[in-house]
């Protein structure tokens, strides 16, 4: 069912998810590798979730989870997760051992060093991604060289910088700047570390899509021990590694009843959406200048190792407006009663944005009525993202950019 309500720059698209085979690379066993190795991390700690009761009880449903990545090893997101698991497992390729006979301090030691020399690893990036890989090479002793695409937020440059890599800005966009990333490596010998995959490269991503798990890992068992299991989890998509991710961990964890998976993007980067609403299984790219606030989730083509995941078993696919993602900032830095505060960057804050589109305004009725969001159902969320862009953050916040529409309640 695909509804379009034109006002408010909103399309969704609901299914009966197609319940393929269960990810094999996502399976608790594996998430539990990942998470022993990011265990080892200096300063790892595990990032908090939010139970925001007040919001729940306004809203009319049972419970609203946020678990937010703001202060993920200080470097406000997720990403690194992705990244860190990803170049250790590389070293360990180079090294000819695996990962489960070894340990972090081994990584970083004299020997592994000597043996290995000094890699360069290279990225294309919108801030969080190449953040990441410049902290995790930073940390495993090797070089980084950052490409970023066009309008990349000052912020986001220095943040990168300042972990000793090289960045250049390009006047390119994210996919563009992959494919140069990938031609300098090819030129200079160095190795991408980059998180889509495409025919023929597909390793490297599949370690960056598992490190991922540690987060959702995280998440469902602070859940548990809030005595909660989640009926619906809303995660937003760039390329769709990080929902593919937790789409293909969350099945295999809760196999006997999965939880409603609900896929957010923003309308000029819509390309999971394009991709489910074509229904031929295909992935499909979107193209021009993927305009939008959310700049990590400015990309325009599918990674195939999570679209294979996401075209099965999300429920909902929606894309939606800047305002959606301004207003989710603005609800989650200004809490109810005695709810915690969160922090939200522009691609962390979408889905709550969302919600309150579903839970205030008839307009949105039939799609919260198809999703089952009502009073059993308990929410998950990732705040993938701290104020990666204070400037912009404090433009939301303070000055109300991007207002939200009015409408009808
Ligand atoms: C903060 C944030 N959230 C979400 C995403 C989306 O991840 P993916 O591109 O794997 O869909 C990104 C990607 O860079 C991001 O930086």
């Amino acid at each position: 069912m695909l509804t379009e309500i034109p006002e408010y720059q909103f399309k969704s698209f609901v299914q009966e998810p197609r319940k393929g085979a269960v990810p094999q690379n996502f399976s608790e066993e594996a998430a539990d590798r990942v998470h022993r190795f990011h265990q080892q991390l200096p300063n790892y700690n595990p990032t908090p979730l939010a139970n925001l009761r007040n919001l729940a009880s306004v809203w009319g449903v049972g419970g609203i989870f946020v678990k937010d990545e703001s202060p993920r090893f200080d470097l406000q997101a997720f990403k690194v997760l992705g990244g860190s698991y990803a170049v250790a497992r590389l070293i360990c390729k180079k090294l000819g051992i695996s990962l489960d006979e070894t340990d972090y301090a081994y990584l970083v030691g004299d020997e592994a060093r000597r043996r290995i020399g000094r890699m360069t690893l290279t990225s294309a990036t919108d801030g969080n991604h190449g953040r990441g890989i410049a902290w995790a090479a930073q940390q495993l002793g090797q070089d980084a060289v950052i490409y970023m695409p066009k309008g990349a937020a000052a912020s986001r440059v220095e943040n990168i910088r300042a972990h000793g890599a090289r960045v250049e800005v390009t006047d390119l966009n994210y996919d563009d700047a992959v494919r140069l990333a990938c031609r300098m490596a090819d030129e200079n010998g160095w190795h991408v570390i980059q998180d889509t995959a495409w025919e023929g490269y597909e390793e490297i991503p599949l370690w960056i899509m598992q490190g991922y798990m540690t987060m959702c890992k995280e998440a469902v068992d602070q859940m548990a021990a809030a005595d909660a299991v989640p009926t619906h989890v809303f995660v937003q998509a760039g390329v769709g590694a990080l929902a593919g991710a937790v789409v293909g961990y969350l099945v295999n964890r809760f196999r006997e009843c999965p939880p409603r998976f609900i896929i957010m993007e923003p309308n000029n980067a819509a390309c999971i959406f394009a991709s489910a609403t074509a229904g031929d299984g295909k992935p499909h790219a979107v193209t021009g200048d993927l305009d939008t606030i959310m700049a990590g989730l400015a990309c325009g083509e599918p990674n195939p190792i999570g679209w294979e995941i996401l075209r099965d078993f999300p429920t909902g696919y929606v894309r939606c407006d800047n305002y959606v993602a301004a207003n989710g900032i603005r609800i989650l830095a200004n809490p109810l009663g005695n709810d915690p505060a969160v922090e939200a960057g522009e691609s962390g804050s979408v889905g709550i944005g969302l919600l309150e589109l579903l839970a205030g305004h008839s307009a949105f009725k039939d799609v919260r009525r198809t999703l089952k969001i009502d009073a059993d159902a308990k929410l998950l969320f990732f705040n993938t993202e701290g104020a990666t862009d204070p400037v912009n953050y404090r433009e939301i916040l303070w000055y109300g950019k991007y207002p939200a529409v009015s409408m009808p309640r």
